[in-house]
């Protein structure tokens, strides 16, 4: 398995392998790997990637001043095991030092998708995705790349993105892995303490709960269901699945995405209809 720190390096390396007819995959992450990441990867072989590359970068731009970059949990000899043990053909490890040139100044901003949801709490983190994926894209030219569909928004404002800017990388989209208690996996899980932990089930079960009721159940509902079992909801809401403008009641092609506070942590679900 191969290791680039240097985007110059990773670049060359990637347009040398395209050159000989190698399928690219790109698997963007940000490290603190979990089975949810692995099954990406999982995704990206059995579609054929020849190379399977993984960038771990916990992107400072797409944190807000308040959020946890410097605590962002990391540990780049396990995530390096692990890419190693999956099959990971080579993993960008870049530094914000060499990713965020002095005196950067382009970015890239969607400005639709964006506006609500997680966009709406989190100014600028968008901007700092779409900027940071661009980079990667431009870095690995992948044939396609991976993402998990637990950031739902954030998946939908990529594919945006490659539309309206002519990517030639096609994106896939893959299934959200869950602990066998429903719990959507997440880097941030390490954050919850056992109580925060079982508080936060209430989520997929209330999920799971509204997408078998058929339209019987309310948003209402569900977001009683949140507040009984101790979080303090951000955002509930019912969306086209691919506009993601507001749905007034839960029916077939909407997305229903969630953003709960277990105590300190931030922690997002979604089930499509
Ligand atoms: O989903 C993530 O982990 C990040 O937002 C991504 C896509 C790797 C960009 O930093």
């Amino acid at each position: 398995m191969k290791i680039f720190k240097d985007p110059a390096k990773m670049q060359k390396w990637c347009l040398k392998r395209k050159r000989e007819g190698a399928t690219i995959a790109l698997v963007p992450t940000m490290g603190y790997l979990h089975e949810g990441h692995l099954s990406l990867v999982e995704t990206a072989k059995k579609r054929g990637a020849q190379e399977v590359i993984v960038s771990i970068f916990v992107n400072p731009v797409q944190f807000g001043p308040n959020e946890d970059y410097e605590k962002y949990p990391r540990d780049e000899k396990a995530d390096l095991e692990k890419c190693r043990k999956a099959g990971v053909t080579a993993v960008f490890f870049p530094t914000p030092q060499n990713m965020y040139l002095e005196a950067h100044s382009v970015y890239v901003e969607e400005e639709l998708l964006s506006r609500g949801l997680c966009g709406a709490r989190r100014p600028g983190h968008f901007r700092g995705v779409c900027t940071v994926v661009a980079k990667l894209f431009n870095i690995t030219v992948p044939d396609f790349a991976v993402f998990g569909r637990k950031d739902y928004q954030q998946a939908q404002i990529i594919r945006r993105m490659v539309r309206d800017l002519n990517f030639a990388v096609k994106i896939v989209l893959a299934p959200i892995v869950r602990e066998k208690s429903g719990l959507a996996r997440s880097s941030r899980n390490v954050y919850l303490s056992e109580k925060e932990k079982s508080m936060a089930l209430s989520i997929s079960a209330g999920l799971k709960a509204l997408k078998s009721s058929k339209g019987a159940m309310t948003i209402a509902a569900f977001k009683r269901s949140l507040e009984k079992a101790g979080l303090k909801i951000d955002y509930v809401e019912c969306v086209d699945a691919q506009t993601l403008e507001g749905r007034s009641k839960p029916s077939k092609g909407c997305c229903v995405l969630v953003s709960a506070f277990a105590g300190k942590t931030r922690l997002i679900d979604n089930i499509t209809l």
